[in-house]
């Protein structure tokens, strides 16, 4: 695999090829995935829930993402490296841009996530301006969820779905290169994969996404909880973890993962 960049992941949507991302937080699972030939890495501040025992995502800060893109990125060989903006650490667009660089400059991310629609707009705008590709994130939006009041599927009414749709094609007009969709009917995600240029990577969003991102700890089976619906075991069956990394790999591209008891209506 060569080095993927944002031109060839539009490459990919439009000869329809699946994109599979994952998580990572540290060099040697980033090596293992490297091995697999997953195009993107995600330092998501999932790490907050998964490496850290918090409860949600909010306490994660920008030190502990940059600390994590840092050793993800020299493990890191060929993917395209995400970096997340923590909770609150882009509620203005100076403090959007001072955090996107620490991200680039400190960890060594080459696009950063940002969660919201509309409201992020004008932040979008200010850092692909600056020359920082932006990741945007609609759905279920997890620093929200105390205003979504829990974990919950989004998009599910006419007028969710209506404003999500909105909110998908301004952030792309705004200048974001890619999608997360989070938690969303399968259809309403297939309208929006196939409205956007760019590619749409989804969790729980059902199989039409142009590609799809699952938590490494969740596809590995290592959680205390009971895993959410659209989380599959991929280490099931496998012999290692290379494996199962490796059986996730494919099971994106040749389009079997998520399968209908993943996704939701
Ligand atoms: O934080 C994260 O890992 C994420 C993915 C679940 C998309 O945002």
């Amino acid at each position: 695999m060569s080095h993927v960049t944002t031109a060839s992941l539009i490459q990919m949507k439009q000869q329809k090829e699946k994109i599979a991302v994952l998580t990572s937080y540290d060099a040697s699972f980033t090596s293992l995935i490297e091995d697999a030939g997953v195009e993107v890495i995600l330092v998501g501040d999932s790490l907050g829930m998964v490496i850290q025992g918090q409860e949600s995502t909010l306490p994660v800060d920008v030190t502990d993402i940059v600390y994590h893109t840092r050793c993800v990125a020299r493990g890191r060989r060929n993917a395209l490296l995400i970096a997340d903006m923590p909770f609150m650490s882009y509620s203005s667009t100076e403090q959007a841009l001072g955090t996107a660089g620490r991200l680039m400059k400190d960890g060594g991310a080459h696009m950063v996530k940002l969660e919201g629609g509309a409201t992020q707009l004008d932040t979008v705008r200010q850092l692909t301006a600056n020359g920082i590709p932006v990741c945007a994130h609609l759905g279920l939006l997890p620093q929200s969820v105390h205003k979504l009041g829990g974990y919950r599927v989004q998009g599910r009414d006419d007028e969710s779905a209506r404003i999500m749709k909105e909110d998908a094609l301004a952030l792309e007009e705004a200048g974001a290169q890619m999608l997360v969709l989070e938690c969303v009917p399968s259809d309403l995600a297939r309208e929006i994969s196939e409205s956007l240029t760019i590619p749409v990577i989804g969790i729980g969003a059902g199989p039409h996404c142009d590609g799809q991102v699952l938590v490494i700890y969740d596809m590995l089976g290592i959680t205390p909880r009971q895993p959410p619906r659209f989380v599959k075991n991929f280490l099931h069956g496998a012999a290692s973890v290379a494996e199962a990394i490796k059986h996730y790999q494919q099971a994106v591209k040749d389009g079997s993962f998520p399968a209908q008891e993943h996704s939701f209506k």
